[in-house]
């Protein structure tokens, strides 16, 4: 600024000390300009983060309102910091008369030692579970499954523990309506599997009541036979010891029939023994099937076992279909016989119901050794299993049968049978278009 001041020439060195004053002045008036526009700056740079942060609170409120477990964090010595609005609801309480209280006044009593434990496992660090019982706004205990786990601070100290508690009331209550629905089912299971095998010792009395009806009818036949025979020759004899002319003895031989007697008595004989071995036979096999114990093992004939099977399911079904057994000699598989016979007859009933009625009706069993296994195939020339029910015919209850004439347990009792003897059985098609069922058993060790 150069001229006159309050009237006054001005030296050359006051002139050099305004123009120095001026240039600070507007050095302070920049700096000034500069520190307002950063405090401007700084202001909007503080609102910006103040709106992130009630952005990011009402985020996590909102999470936290809406969940709908149990949360408290609370310090080591159970005093609560926070607690969501489902602890809130639950108990009926206060977000101000909580906040500070200590956490075990909430808790029904005999839980204490349980909180402590969790609470100190979660402020150590350590993840642990267990159940409280939180006393609810109607005074009842509300069961809670708990999660304990650290509560940090801003510098990532650990000061307390947070529990997440999910209410297991309600799911304890569906989970015991559940578990008293299964043993109901169980039993029911039970009672069924009992009546299916009710059902097929009916078959299996009703095959032998037949097998031994033939026998003993002709033992009974002959045994008549032979006492017609007996009078006849006492007559016969009583004539010789009367001393009878033997004319009249010749007579009498004729009339008699004293000579076709003798010829016949050796087979009459012959024949009634047979029908009594027949019925001992018959009664072994009963007493081989019925004396060793469930779940006990023995070494069963695979060729014997196909051939009763066959025999007992044809008679009990009085089957017009031709069964034909083609079995390798000497096969030996570990098992219980009575149970194995009970699945063959199982699987030669279904192949029978398939074919009845059917001309060249046709029922083949089968058994070969494959390597450590034996496997036996019964195979039919019925109408074979509907692609859709393949994956359900092992399924207790499923039957296509008519209402009172199939369990549907027959497949499953066998599966479930073949299964605890370390076996397999699978269903497909047979070479004829019918069905044919496969069981893999391993071979009796060092046999066959
Ligand atoms: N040889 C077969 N040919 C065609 N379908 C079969 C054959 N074997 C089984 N099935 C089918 O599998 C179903 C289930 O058989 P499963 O033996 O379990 O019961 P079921 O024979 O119906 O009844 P139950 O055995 O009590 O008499 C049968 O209803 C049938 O549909
Ligand atoms: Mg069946």
């Amino acid at each position: 600024m150069l001229g006159h001041q309050n009237g006054t020439v001005r030296t050359q060195g006051a002139m050099e000390l305004d123009s120095a004053s001026e240039a600070m002045w507007v050095d302070v008036i920049r700096r000034m300009d500069e520190v307002y526009s950063e405090l401007l700056r700084n202001e909007a740079d503080l609102e910006r983060k103040n709106a992130e942060l009630e952005e990011a609170q009402t985020f996590i409120s909102s999470v936290i309102a809406s969940v709908s477990d149990v949360l408290i964090a609370c310090s080591a010595d159970g005093r609560i910091k926070k607690v969501n609005p489902a602890f809130l609801k639950l108990t009926g309480h206060e977000e101000k008369a909580v906040l500070g209280s200590r956490i075990f006044g909430y808790l029904a009593e005999r839980d204490r030692p349980q909180a402590e434990r969790l609470i100190a496992a979660g402020h150590q660090g350590n993840v642990m579970e267990g159940d409280l019982h939180l006393i609810a706004a109607d005074g009842r205990e509300e069961c809670l499954a708990i999660r304990c786990a650290a509560l940090f601070d801003a510098g990532r100290r650990r000061i307390g523990a947070v529990l997440t508690g999910r209410p297991i009331s309600e799911l304890k209550q569906a989970y015991e309506a559940l578990h008293r629905a299964h043993m109901n089912l169980q039993q029911a299971q039970r009672r069924l599997i009992e009546q299916e095998k009710m059902a097929s010792l009916g078959r299996l009395v009703a095959g032998v009541a037949h097998e031994l009806n033939n026998p003993i009818s002709f033992v009974y036949g002959n045994i008549y036979t032979l006492d017609r025979y007996r009078k006849n020759l006492i007559f016969y004899l009583d004539a010789i010891h009367r001393g009878e002319t033997p004319e009249r003895l010749a007579e009498l031989r004729k009339s008699l029939k004293i000579d076709a007697i003798t010829a016949d008595v050796g087979s009459l004989l012959e024949g009634t023994l047979e029908g009594a071995n027949r019925v001992s036979d018959i009664v072994k096999n009963l007493r081989r099937l019925s004396f060793s114990k469930a779940g006990e093992r023995q070494t069963v004939d695979v060729g014997r076992l196909l051939r009763n099977s066959a025999h007992l399911a044809a008679k009990a079904k009085n089957a017009q279909a031709e069964i034909v057994i083609d079995s390798d000699p000497d096969l030996v598989i570990e098992g219980h016989e009575g149970q194995l016979h009970q699945v063959v007859v199982n699987l030669i009933d279904n192949a029978l119901h398939a074919v009845e009625g059917r001309d060249g009706a046709r029922v083949q069993l089968a058994a070969r050794r494959l390597d450590q296994a034996i496997e036996i195939s019964v195979a039919d020339n019925g109408p074979g299993i509907a692609e859709k029910d393949m994956g359900k015919i092992f399924e207790p209850f499923f039957t296509t049968k008519a209402v009172g004439e199939g369990t549907g347990l027959g497949l499953w009792i066998s599966f479930t049978i073949i299964e605890d003897f370390g076996g397999t059985i699978t269903a497909g098609r047979s070479k004829d278009g019918g069905a044919e069922f496969r069981i893999v058993l391993p071979a009796a060790e060092g046999r066959s």
